[in-house]
Parts: C-alpha cells; sequence; structure tokens
C-alpha cells in the first residue's frame, strides 16, 4: 500500500511548507501573471455601454475598429455628425485632436473623448 506521511511539524505554525517548482505550479503561474497584464499595445475605446480592444493598424481609428469587426457606431466619417464619439482608455500612438475634434468635442477632449472617424493611429 502506498501511505503519504503526514509529521506535526508541518502543521506548526510559521513553519513553511517545502516549495516545489513542479512544472504545472510555473505554468499556473506563468499564465496568472499573463493575465493580469493589460496589453499595452492595444487601443481601448468606450462607446456607449460598448468597450471595444482594437489593434493599433495605420490609419483612422475607426477604420481600424470596423476592420476588425468592432461596430462603433458612426454616420458622416467627416468630423461634423458627432455619432462616433468614443472615450479613450488607453491608446498608444493617437494622433492628436484635430480641428473638427476640437470644434465638436470642445471640453470633452479633455475627457479622453475623441472623434474615431478623425483620430489618426500613428
Ligand atoms: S462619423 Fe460623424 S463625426 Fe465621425
Amino acid at each position: 500500500m502506498n501511505h503519504r506521511v503526514f509529521t506535526v511539524g508541518s502543521l506548526i505554525p510559521g513553519k513553511s511548507a517545502p516549495v516545489r517548482n513542479s512544472p504545472i505550479s510555473t505554468v499556473f503561474e506563468k499564465r496568472k501573471s499573463e493575465e493580469i497584464k493589460p496589453d499595452l499595445e492595444k487601443i481601448i475605446v468606450v462607446q456607449g455601454s460598448n468597450k471595444f480592444e482594437i489593434t493599433p493598424v495605420k490609419g483612422k481609428l475607426l477604420d481600424a475598429a470596423l476592420n476588425q469587426g468592432k461596430p462603433i457606431k458612426y454616420k458622416c466619417q467627416k468630423g461634423t455628425c458627432g455619432q462616433c464619439t468614443v472615450q479613450v482608455l488607453q491608446g498608444p500612438g493617437l494622433s492628436k485632436p484635430n480641428e473638427q475634434e476640437h470644434f465638436k468635442l470642445g471640453n470633452e477632449l479633455n475627457n479622453s473623448y475623441r472623434l474615431a472617424c478623425q483620430a489618426v493611429i500613428l
């Protein structure tokens, strides 16, 4: 018969159990750390109650989102209707707001709002 042996010493407070570095625990720890790290390369925007993660591709933010199947609402694509307004939670490599965005969004630019049809991924 195969019996596991437990000792009283393993139950003493302050005494730590031996650390095992099994392949399973190593893989688990690695995956856990990967899940915690945000993908800083992605552009993350919110429109209404929808949150979209967009992989940066040079060009208009709206085009990148739509090409990646992210259903951002839009209409004119000229910076006049405001339908494509998004709040950028994370946006590495975005252009500075242009004239249309300043005119349409005003102070909302300070709260990270952008027009997806005008913001350019550099
Ligand atoms: S789609 Fe009209 S302002 Fe962007």
